[in-house]
């Protein structure tokens, strides 16, 4: 296919998002126009190198790519797993690093050793249901939270989370720990299905250079 047509990037909104800029400069993919923290604007052109980018809530990046709507997306495992959305994730950018973990207080340790009925609290209801449906074999409540998720093993909302650990900080200022580890996570690129096809050496030559300097 020709260079005419924009390759159009989602990022997820937020510290993915410089981190991804700061790698992609190192391939000579570079966004003037992105680097104006003030601005308000979602969506920046590189006419020369027939690129577009476009900022966008985390759990929409895959959304956007299954739709085409975005060749290409940055964003979270996490995301991904709990998305669920038909892309091909190709590359591990290695940053963003953390863990997805059932956290809670200590004392909810045993609790995850009996498949006793307990409850849930987690911005990944996906995600902690094919945990503990799938490879636990546990029956759960689960409760759909939007953030701060720690507050409910402490308010008596629910029995354990089902959250990401970065530095284990927020857990620890809250009494509260990892009881089980599900698996790691970092940024990962994703590709629409039908732009892998029509555009396979751009994307291919893209993910080559971005492997290198990893
Ligand atoms: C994430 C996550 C934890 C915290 C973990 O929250 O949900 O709360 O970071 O980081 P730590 O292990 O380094 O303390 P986020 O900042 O995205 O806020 P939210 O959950 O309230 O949306």
């Amino acid at each position: 296919m020709s260079e005419d047509r924009y390759l159009t990037f989602a990022l997820g909104k937020g510290r993915l998002a410089g981190k991804t800029m700061e790698l992609f400069e190192k391939i000579g993919i570079t966004c003037e126009e992105m680097k104006d923290k003030d601005s308000r604007k979602l969506i920046f052109v590189n006419e020369e190198q027939k690129f577009r980018f476009f900022l966008a809530k985390g759990p929409d990046v895959p959304t956007y790519v299954e739709y085409g709507a975005a060749d290409i997306g940055v964003v979270g495992k996490d995301t991904i797993m709990e998305e669920n959305r038909r892309v091909y994730e190709v590359l591990d950018l290695k940053y963003g690093k953390c863990r997805m973990c059932v956290c809670g207080p200590q004392s909810a340790k045993e609790l995850l050793q009996h498949h006793e009925m307990i409850r849930v609290a987690s911005k990944y209801p996906n995600i902690a249901k094919d945990f503990f449906y799938n490879k636990k074999h546990q029956t759960v409540d689960i409760i759909k939270l939007n953030g701060s998720v720690e507050l409910g093993p402490i308010v008596g909302l629910a029995d354990v989370i089902v959250d990401i650990v970065e530095t284990g900080s927020t857990l620890r200022e809250n009494g509260l720990e990892v009881l089980e580890e599900i698996c790691p996570l970092s940024a990962r690129m994703i590709v629409n299905q039908v732009s892998m096809q029509m555009e396979p050496e751009r994307i291919k030559k893209l993910i080559a250079g971005l492997r290198e300097h990893l």
